[in-house]
């Protein structure tokens, strides 16, 4: 798989350095959002009302063991159901709180409880087209498949966002989750968001979309902001961070949130709006201590928009790493963190006993530096801790088994043109990366449990600052 790597010896780009700031690069944007408009004018002049529009941005998420809520915009406000295609039991969706504003929607939520655990169910919006969600897996069980992707945007700004979604599709997941910055709509205009989320239809039909914020989700309220998000997902064990009164809608609900999800328990982390890090660190220590207890629950993932570590674009948070390795020290069970930002894929080995993936990979343009020859802003070569990177938009698929976690990497769409370049070769749909996770102890030579006074001593360290 090393040898897929060709470095670029000469790169042709100009040598302008990237604007920290500016993490969407724009070359490779297609184009402006006609469509969108030309459909709405027509629709207006036909006299259609936005109601009269089949439902479209449909996606689901896991709610808990026995639930899973529907939230969708336009169409017919019903959902039909069962566990036959004779959708024998009904729900009427309500207006979503807080309410997205990307366009005149209307948006729909419809909470669907009292479903039995491991089970496929087939249902239709307003008697539209058959799709299936499906129930988690019963306590501790495995033998489900994820994916994970961040920084995906929509196909009228990013021309390769489509066929990134498609490689997911292909995949089968039971649910996908994405890591943050999901539609860039506070830097492209709100057309974005309504085209993300028509985009991951491909896959989030029949697969639950599990997400986490990115900064592009809330660090420009004028012209973007959380209720956009929010308002478009039910999280099972919702959480709320501190607000951050600079920005609104921070704070208040649904800034990170877990569930279980046969043998793992998954702990979503929020983006570090100020206080929102050091205060998921104190509440997501009970969250997993308690998952420690559990037997049912083999590993712990923790999953966010930032990383921990990346030799991409963003470098990785210290502040994370601290308050990562502080909780891995307490819960040995956590053994994997996926992350985005950095717009490239990169695993590292186990840092204090976690796997750190970043999979900012979801569509909108790699994050190469430019001039130096080499595309890393972490320099060439990798830095020790980094296992395997590429400058490459990917799909990558976990599949959890009862004593592993097994991680695949697929070849996507190549970066594009102009300035937007690779550093490897590879052919669509081939692995590039693979790599196994073992429970805590069970591997031969995995590190040793920590004794009391380690963890003691771990536990009295000052998390660092940020
Ligand atoms: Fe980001």
């Amino acid at each position: 798989m090393m040898a897929l790597r060709l470095r670029a010896q000469h790169r042709g780009f100009h040598s302008r350095r990237p604007s920290r700031a500016r993490d969407v690069a724009r070359v490779g944007r297609v184009n402006p959002p006609a469509i969108r408009v030309v459909a709405i004018a027509a629709a207006c002049i036909l006299g259609l009302t936005a109601a009269t529009f089949p439902a479209d941005e449909v996606h689901w998420t896991i709610t808990g063991q026995n639930s899973v809520t529907v939230d969708w915009r336009g169409g017919d406000a019903e959902v039909r159901y069962g566990t036959t295609q004779a959708l024998d039991r009904r729900v009427e969706a309500v207006a979503p709180e807080p309410l997205p504003f990307s366009s005149r929607g209307p948006f729909r939520e419809a909470k669907i409880t009292g479903l039995d655990q491991n089970t496929l169910y087939y249902y239709s919006i307003g008697g539209g087209p058959l799709h299936t969600f499906r129930t988690p897996p019963p306590r501790g069980g495995s033998g489900f498949t994820f994916y994970v992707q961040g920084d995906i945007g929509g196909s009228l700004d990013w021309k390769h966002v489509a066929e990134c979604q498609a490689l997911i599709a292909e995949g089968r997941p039971d649910f996908v989750l994405c890591v943050g910055d999901l539609t860039y709509g506070n830097s492209v205009g709100q057309h974005a968001v309504d085209t993300h989320f028509n985009d991951v239809m491909r896959w989030s039909l029949d697969a639950a979309y599990m997400p986490a914020w990115g900064n592009h989700e809330w660090d420009k309220p004028r012209s973007d902001d959380l209720r956009n998000y929010k308002g478009r997902f039910d999280l099972p064990n919702p959480q709320s961070s501190p607000a951050d009164r600079r920005y609104p809608y921070t704070g208040g609900g649904e800034d990170w949130y877990w569930f279980d999800y046969g043998n793992v328990r998954f702990v979503a982390y929020p983006d570090p709006w100020s206080g929102a890090w050091a205060d998921w660190a104190q509440r997501a220590e009970e969250v997993m201590a308690e998952a420690e207890d559990d037997t049912a629950i083999t590993f712990i993932v923790t999953f966010g928009h930032r990383p921990a570590f990346s030799s991409g674009e963003h470098e990785g948070e210290p502040e994370l790493q601290g308050f990562l390795g502080t909780l891995r020290a307490r819960n040995p069970k956590l053994v994997l963190n996926l992350n985005g930002h950095s717009h490239d894929y990169e695993r590292t080995y186990p840092q204090g006993g976690v796997v750190h993936v970043t999979a900012g990979t979801g569509g909108s343009n790699l994050e190469e530096e430019s001039g130096s020859g080499c595309p890393w802003r972490g320099g060439c070569p990798e830095p020790p801790w980094s296992a395997f990177r590429a400058m490459h938009h990917v799909a990558v698929r976990l599949h959890v088994e009862n004593d592993r976690i097994e991680g695949t990497v697929y070849c996507g769409p190549a970066g594009g043109g102009g300035s937007n370049t690779n550093d490897i070769a590879c052919a669509q749909g081939s692995v590039i990366d693979s790599f196994t996770i073992y429970p805590y102890g069970l591997k031969p030579g995995a590190p040793k449990p920590p004794s009391e006074e380690e963890e003691e001593a771990q536990a009295k360290k000052p998390a660092p600052g940020r």
